[in-house]
């Protein structure tokens, strides 16, 4: 082997190491900040620049926006300005030896920094329509040339490859997750406006739900789950008639009967989505009228046999009935709320989650102080 071809294999072998250990660290982040960041560390060790920067196209401001380290503040400059611009601006890549004689650069960035940009890099970014998504810039090659060689150019461009494919994927991910956030909200709307008790029920019974779940000290990915899916509960309540569900005041055994069904037909709604979210919101609308001492319905689950989000949601839930008006009844006063709980801790509800509820009642009760109570006719009786 020629000292040559030794030094080519010796600096594959460099890269592909490079490669190899930032790939699990980009595969895991979701966040498009970090991964930002990520790429441009990956990109600078492979061409041995003294800086490197992911730059993104934001189609609405017509600007290149970027991260160049965690903390700080994201960056941004016209669309068109300086190397990045004009990569951006046309999809070709730059191989600059020194940026001030050439009048695409743009000064006002080393002005502004007090940087000396000599040497420069620039490759753009495609998506998978061939659009210019973003740019990579390299600046100021380390070593004793002091200039990015034609090589250097070539691994900058598989490294955007590999990274244009990463940003989409990683876009796609987060435009899935606000389309199925907005979905879930829907959802629980529809169930709502069937009903004619005040609003809010849905968005209170998510909001406190997911308190008592922070309270009990659950991790911040089950409370996040917790948060989406309770919306759901009474999803079900779309397949009850009318005449049931809006029905002022007190339901024959009938009627509740039927009521009753909301829970099972809310998890049949939901069970055989493919989203495994959806399906946790199934078994949340199941589970959220179990009792933890048995006597609950549809199934009669027990104790730690109801899946926990549905204990959970449980205890909002009735909070929340017995704190607003309903159509058969009026709003209980706050002591009698609260006195319920207490009575029923061990019963109805697991004695964890009424520890949670009453560790913060201030705080979650407050959002029924002051509410208004006009307009409901009922007796304020309790079937029970
Ligand atoms: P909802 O109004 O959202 O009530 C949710 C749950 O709050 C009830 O589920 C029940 O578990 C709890 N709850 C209500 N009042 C009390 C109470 O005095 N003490 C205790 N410990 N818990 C109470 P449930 O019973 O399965 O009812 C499900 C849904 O059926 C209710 O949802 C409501 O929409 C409807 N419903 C129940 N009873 C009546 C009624 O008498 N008239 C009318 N029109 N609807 C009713
Ligand atoms: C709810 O959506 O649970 C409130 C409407 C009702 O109780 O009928
Ligand atoms: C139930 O019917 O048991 C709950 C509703 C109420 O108590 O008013
Ligand atoms: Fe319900
Ligand atoms: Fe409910």
């Amino acid at each position: 082997m020629t000292e040559q071809n030794e030094l080519q294999t010796q600096e594959s072998q460099k890269i592909l190491d490079l490669l190899f250990s930032y790939m699990p660290k980009i595969a895991a982040e979701r966040k498009m900040d970090n991964l930002l960041v990520l790429m441009a560390d990956l990109g600078r060790s492979i061409v041995s620049a003294d800086r490197c920067s992911l730059w993104l196209v934001d189609e609405d401001s017509n600007e290149l926006w970027t991260k160049v380290a965690h903390g700080v503040k994201e960056l941004r400059i016209p669309a068109d300005a300086g190397f990045a611009g004009y990569s951006a601006q046309t999809g070709e890549s730059l191989l600059i030896a020194d940026a001030y004689q050439d009048n695409r650069f743009d000064r006002r960035s080393d002005e502004k920094t007090h940087y000396r940009t000599a040497s420069v890099m620039t490759v753009p970014l495609m998506n998978s329509q061939g659009k210019v998504m973003g740019v990579f810039q390299a600046i100021n090659k380390v070593g004793e040339t002091k200039v990015f060689s034609r090589e250097d150019l070539e691994r900058l461009g598989l490294t955007a490859v590999y990274s244009a494919k990463t940003v989409e994927s990683a876009m796609l991910t987060s435009e899935l997750e606000a389309t199925q956030r907005e979905i879930i909200h829907i959802l629980g709307e529809a169930s709502e406006s069937r009903s004619q008790e005040t609003g809010g029920h849905i968005q209170r019974v998510a909001g406190i739900s997911a308190k008592l779940a922070v309270a009990m000290g659950l991790p911040a990915e089950e409370v996040d789950k917790i948060r989406l899916a309770t919306p759901m509960h009474d999803l079900g309540k779309i397949g009850i008639p009318d005449s049931v569900l809006n029905k002022p005041g007190k339901l024959t055994d009938e009627e509740y009967a039927i009521m009753k069904t909301h829970s099972e037909l809310g998890y049949t709604m939901l069970a055989s989505s493919k989203r495994k979210l959806l399906r946790y919101a199934a078994n949340v609308a199941r589970s959220h009228h179990e009792r933890w001492d048995g006597r609950g319905y549809p199934l009669g689950l027990k104790g730690n046999e109801i899946p926990l989000a549905g204990r959970i949601c449980a205890v909002a839930d009735v909070l929340d009935a017995l704190s607003s008006p309903r159509c058969y009844k009026a709003p209980w006063p706050e002591e009698r709320v609260k006195e319920e709980f207490l009575k029923m801790s061990g019963s109805q509800f697991q004695p964890e989650v009424v520890d949670a509820l009453m560790a913060n009642w201030d705080e979650i009760f407050a959002c029924y102080r002051n509410a208004p109570h006009d307009g409901d006719d009922s007796t304020g009786e309790s079937r029970r």
